[in-house]
C-alpha cells in the first residue's frame, strides 16, 4: 500500500520510522514541511492550509492513506480535514497516543505539547472523559521544536520546562518531535510518545504489497534537514517545492 506521511518537519520522521521498521513493504512517501515551520504557533487557517497543500500533493499521486504526523495539526484541524478529505482515510496521533497512556496506568501526568496544541485542550479533555480522576498538567514547551530542528542541545531548556512538575508520575510528549530527545529527559516517570501507538492503528489498512519504498521530500534546507533525517532513518530526503 502506498503511504502519505506529513509533519512540519523532522518531527514525523519518528513516526515514519516506527512505521517502516515494522512494515517495510509499503511504499512511503514523507513530506516534512520545513519551510512553513515550526507550526506550534500557527492560527487554525494556516496549519489548515498547509495541511491541505500537502495532504493535495498526496492525493495528486494516488495515496489514499496518509498519516498526519503531527499534534498540532491533528489537535487543531483534523475534524476539518476529514470532512474535506471524505473519501481518503486520515489517521492521526492524538488518539493513538491517549490509547498508549490509558494503558499505562498512570495517574498524574504532564502533556508536553506545542502552544497549539496546549490551547486546543485536546489531550486533557481525552484523558479527563476516559478518567475524570486523572491529574493532567499541561506545558506548552514552544522552545523545543527549533532546537531540534537545529540541532543544538535542549538539556538545559527542557530541566528548566520539566523542573517544576516534581508530582507526576509520567508524561505525554505530545509533539512528534520530543521523540527525538526522549532520551535526555532525566525523570523518573513513565514517558509516552506519540509515534509508538499511532503504528498499531496503521497496521488496520496495511496489506504488505511487494513493493517497498520510502521517498523523503522537504519543503524546506535540504541539507539541514538532511542531518536529523540521515540519523533517524539512514537515507536522504529531497528538496520539493509545494
Ligand atoms: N511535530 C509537530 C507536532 O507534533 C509540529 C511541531 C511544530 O512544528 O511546532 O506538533
Amino acid at each position: 500500500m502506498r503511504v502519505g506521511i506529513f509533519d512540519s518537519g523532522v518531527g514525523g520522521l519518528t513516526v515514519l520510522k516506527e512505521i517502516y521498521d515494522k512494515y517495510p513493504d509499503n511504499e512511503y512517501v514523507y513530506i516534512g514541511d520545513n519551510k512553513n515551520s515550526p507550526y506550534g504557533e500557527k492560527t487554525k487557517e494556516e496549519l489548515y492550509s498547509y495541511a491541505s497543500r500537502i495532504i493535495d500533493y498526496f492525493i495528486k499521486r494516488d495515496i489514499k492513506h496518509i498519516v498526519i504526523a503531527c499534534n498540532t495539526i491533528c489537535s487543531n484541524v483534523f475534524s476539518l480535514l476529514k470532512e474535506k478529505y471524505n473519501d481518503i482515510v486520515l489517521i492521526g496521533v492524538v488518539d493513538s497516543t491517549v490509547s498508549s497512556f490509558i494503558k499505562t496506568n498512570k495517574k498524574k501526568v504532564l502533556i508536553l505539547a506545542t502552544t497549539k496544541t496546549i490551547e486546543s485542550n485536546i489531550y486533557e479533555n481525552k484523558i479527563k472523559e476516559i478518567d475524570k480522576n486523572i491529574k493532567v498538567y499541561s506545558l506548552a514547551a514552544q522552545k523545543l521544536v527549533p532546537l531540534i530542528e537545529n540541532g543544538v542541545s535542549v538539556k538545559n531548556v527542557l530541566a528548566e520546562y520539566l523542573n517544576p512538575y516534581k508530582d507526576i508520575d509520567s508524561i505525554i510528549l505530545g509533539c512528534t518531535h520530543y521523540k527525538i530527545i526522549e532520551k535526555e529527559i532525566d525523570k523518573d516517570v513513565v514517558i509516552i510518545n506519540s509515534s509508538d501507538g499511532v503504528v498499531v492503528e496503521i497496521s488496520r489498512y496495511l496489506d504488505n504489497c511487494n513493493k517497498s519504498s520510502v521517498e523523503i521530500y522537504t519543503t524546506g534546507d535540504v541539507l539541514q534537514f538532511n542531518k536529523l533525517c540521515m540519523k533517524i532513518m539512514s537515507k536522504e530526503g529531497r528538496f520539493i517545492d509545494l
